[in-house]
């Protein structure tokens, strides 16, 4: 039997112990982050862009086309993707406006898909899902830790 991968398992423990927002702002329990109105639409441009790459990492892997998910998860998620925006002025950059925490998440984000990408070329099904596990437990984490509105 092979070892659990130590981030999904620390995902699901961290998002264990979190209660689930409910509806109303006002009783929302998660973080407040304020970020400028610039910085705000990088992220949610960049987020658009995650939940596509999502969505083809889950398609290649259903035709078998795993070296091909392992792929879309380096560049597009992976390690080699992080600090894309130090080239924009420091009022559009998400990053300026995080705390250290959720900074660290973000980077978990990026560790989680270039693991995922490793695994995947095994080509082992399992070890694949559980490795992409480990991404969608990022967004997961972050998702019911912050807002930013
Ligand atoms: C480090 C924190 C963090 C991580 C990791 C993260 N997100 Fe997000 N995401 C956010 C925040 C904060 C928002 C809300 C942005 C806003 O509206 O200001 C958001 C919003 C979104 C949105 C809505 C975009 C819109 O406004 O239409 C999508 C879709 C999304 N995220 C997908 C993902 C996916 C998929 C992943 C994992 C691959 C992911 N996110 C990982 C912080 C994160």
């Amino acid at each position: 039997m092979k070892p659990l991968p130590v981030l999904p398992v620390l995902f699901a423990m961290f998002c264990a112990v979190l209660p689930a927002p409910t509806l109303a702002a006002d009783a929302d329990p998660r973080q407040f982050v304020e970020m400028a109105p610039e910085a705000r639409a990088t992220l949610r441009a960049e987020m658009l862009d995650n939940q596509l790459a999502l969505h083809q990492i889950i398609g290649a892997l259903a035709e078998g086309k795993y070296a091909a998910a392992a792929d879309i998860a380096e560049k597009e998620l992976g390690i080699g993707a992080m600090g894309k925006h130090r080239q924009l002025p420091a009022n559009a950059r998400p990053g300026m406006f995080m705390t250290d925490e959720m900074h660290a998440l973000g980077r978990a984000s990026h560790v989680a898909a270039s693991d995922f990408a490793k695994l995947a070329r095994t080509g082992d099904p399992a070890t694949a899902l559980t490795a992409l596990q480990g991404i969608t437990g990022a967004c997961v984490a972050c998702h019911r830790s912050y807002r930013t509105q």
